[in-house]
C-alpha cells in the first residue's frame, strides 16, 4: 500500500495550496481585476503580457483566458478524484514558473536506469498527492523501496508558447538535419510522438486526429505537439479534470472512473481558451545588458560556447498560423526543439513510453524566454544562478559537455557577460 513520506517534503507545497478547493462550484466565472499598478521606476518588464498588435478581440481572449488560467476548479467542476493543482497558475505562477511541481517515479536498476518491468508502479510513474471527488487513495511512491526512484518536473514557464507553436515544422527538420552533420556529439532528434487527444472542435490550429504521428514541441521533453492537446493533458493530468480531448480519468487505486461531477467536466471552450492565453503570451521585451567588460558581443560568445547549437535563437514561423501577428516571423525561441541525451546526472524518473520516445537522460533543450523571470533553473530548479546552470549541462555522454568546456575556457569577464546575456532573453 502506498504511503506518502517519501514524497511528503515537497508535496507540502501542492498540499497547501490545495488546501482549500473543495467548496462550491465556481462555474468558471471570471472576475477580472486590473493589474496592480506598476511601482515607480519600473518599465514594462512584467511576464504576464500578451504579444503586442493582436488587436482588440484577441486581448479580449487574452484577459479572459487569463483569468480561467488562475481560476481554481472545485468538486463541483470536476476537480479529482485526485489531483495535484487545482489551477494552472498554481504551477505556473504569472505564466511563469512553478511554485507547484510534478514528481515523477519509476522502477530503477542499480545504474539507476528504468527497467523494462514497472509493475511496481501500476497507476503510473506521476504522483498524485491530493484527494477530491470521492478519491480515497493518494498515487505516491511505495515507502522505502530502493529500487523506486523519485524525481522532480517544475511547472515551466508558458511565455511566449504561442510563437513555439507557430514555428514551422520544417524549420526544426532543418535543424535536425544540420545536426546529424555534426561531428562534436550534439545531435539532437525530434521527438515524434502519437497525437494522444480527442479531435478539437476547433481546427483553426490544426486538423490532428488521435493516432496521427507529429512532432512533439511541449513540455520537459516534447512530449505533446500543440497547446490545446497540452492544456486538455494538464488538465486531466494535473487536476483530473475532464474534457471532451481527454474524456476519460486517469487509472487510480480505488478504480474510479468519475468524479464528484458526472460525465465529461469542461468544454472545448474551457480548453480552447486556456490554450489561447498561452499562444497570446508575449516573449518578455528584452533586457539591456549593461556594465559588461566583455569586448565580445555576448550574442558572439553564446554562438562560440555552442549555446546557440541547440538554443538556435530564431527559429520562422509557418505562413498560415491563424495568430497572424505570430505568422511567417523570426520567432526568438532560443531551442531547437530537439531531444539530447544530457547524461545520468540530469536524468529523471519516468516510466518508458511516458514522454514519447523521450529516454529518461533526453530533454527539450529548454528555450531561453524571460529566464530572468525566474529563481531556479533546470527542470528540477537544482540550479540558482545561470553558471549552475551551464555548469549542470555537464555529464557522461552529455550533448552539452564540449559547450561546458568552451565557457570554461573563457576569461572571467566573457562568462560573466555570457551569463548577463542570458538573463537578458
Ligand atoms: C501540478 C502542477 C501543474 C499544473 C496544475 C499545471 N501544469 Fe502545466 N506544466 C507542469 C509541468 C511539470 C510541466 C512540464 C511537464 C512535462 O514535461 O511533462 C508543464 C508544462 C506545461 C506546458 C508546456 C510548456 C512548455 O515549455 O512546453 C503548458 C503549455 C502548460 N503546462 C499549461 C498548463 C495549463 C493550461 C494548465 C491548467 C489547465 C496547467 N499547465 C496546469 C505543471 C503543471
Ligand atoms: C546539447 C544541447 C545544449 C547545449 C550545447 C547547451 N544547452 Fe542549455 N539546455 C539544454 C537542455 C536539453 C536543457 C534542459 C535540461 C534540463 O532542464 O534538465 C538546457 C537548459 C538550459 C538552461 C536552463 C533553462 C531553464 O528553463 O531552466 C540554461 C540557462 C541554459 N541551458 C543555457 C545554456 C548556455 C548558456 C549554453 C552554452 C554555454 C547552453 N545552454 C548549451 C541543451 C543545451
Amino acid at each position: 500500500m502506498a504511503t506518502r513520506s517519501v514524497v511528503l517534503g515537497l508535496s507540502l507545497v501542492v498540499a497547501a495550496a490545495g488546501a482549500f478547493s473543495n467548496g462550491a462550484c465556481s462555474n468558471e466565472v471570471v472576475v477580472v481585476t486590473p493589474p496592480p499598478a506598476e511601482p515607480e521606476g519600473t518599465s514594462v518588464d512584467l511576464p504576464d503580457v500578451p504579444v503586442a498588435g493582436i488587436g482588440e478581440e484577441l486581448e479580449r481572449q487574452f484577459t479572459e483566458g487569463d483569468g480561467l488560467f488562475d481560476l481554481p476548479l472545485r468538486v463541483a467542476d470536476g476537480l479529482g478524484p485526485l489531483y495535484t493543482q487545482d489551477h494552472c497558475s498554481g504551477c505556473h505562477k504569472s505564466a511563469g514558473r512553478g511554485p507547484g511541481l510534478v514528481q515523477k517515479m519509476s522502477v530503477v536498476g542499480t545504474d539507476g536506469a528504468p527497467v523494462a518491468d514497472q509493475s511496481k508502479l501500476p497507476y503510473g510513474d506521476t504522483v498524485h498527492p491530493l484527494l477530491a471527488g470521492g478519491g480515497k487513495t493518494p498515487i505516491a511512491a511505495p515507502d522505502g523501496d530502493p529500487s523506486i526512484r523519485v524525481t522532480t518536473r517544475l511547472g515551466p514557464p508558458v511565455l511566449g508558447r504561442g510563437y513555439m507553436e507557430a514555428v514551422a515544422d520544417a524549420e526544426i527538420l532543418r535543424v535536425e538535419a544540420e545536426q546529424a552533420k555534426r561531428s562534436d556529439g550534439i545531435r539532437g532528434r525530434v521527438n515524434w510522438v502519437v497525437y494522444a487527444s480527442e479531435a478539437n472542435e476547433d481546427t483553426s490550429f490544426h486538423t490532428h486526429k488521435k493516432g496521427d504521428r507529429v512532432i512533439g514541441r511541449f513540455g520537459l521533453k516534447a512530449r505533446v505537439a500543440t497547446l490545446d492537446d497540452f492544456t486538455a493533458d494538464a488538465f486531466q493530468g494535473d487536476m483530473g479534470i475532464t474534457s471532451p480531448l481527454r474524456p476519460s480519468e486517469f487509472a487510480n487505486p480505488d478504480g474510479l472512473t468519475d468524479d464528484g461531477k458526472p460525465g465529461v467536466d469542461v468544454s472545448f471552450g474551457s480548453v480552447n481558451k486556456r490554450a489561447m492565453y498561452s499562444r497570446l503570451l508575449a516573449i518578455p521585451k528584452r533586457r539591456p545588458t549593461t556594465g559588461i567588460a566583455s569586448s565580445v558581443p555576448p550574442a558572439k560568445l553564446f554562438e562560440n560556447a555552442q549555446c546557440a547549437s541547440c538554443h538556435v535563437p530564431t527559429l520562422r514561423t509557418r505562413a498560415d498560423y491563424p495568430i497572424t501577428v505570430l505568422a511567417n516571423v523570426d520567432a526568438a525561441v532560443y531551442t531547437d526543439f530537439l531531444l539530447h541525451d544530457m547524461g545520468p546526472d540530469l536524468a529523471d524518473a519516468a516510466r518508458p513510453g511516458s514522454d514519447g520516445t523521450a529516454s529518461y537522460r533526453e530533454w527539450r533543450t529548454a528555450p531561453l524566454i524571460g529566464l530572468r523571470f525566474n529563481r531556479s533553473y533546470m527542470h528540477d530548479g537544482r540550479a540558482k544562478t545561470i553558471r549552475e546552470a551551464i555548469i549542470s549541462h555537464r555529464g557522461q555522454g552529455s550533448q552539452a559537455n564540449g559547450s561546458v568546456n568552451l565557457y570554461q575556457s573563457f576569461s572571467t569577464d566573457d562568462q560573466q557577460a555570457l551569463e548577463a546575456y542570458v538573463l537578458s532573453l
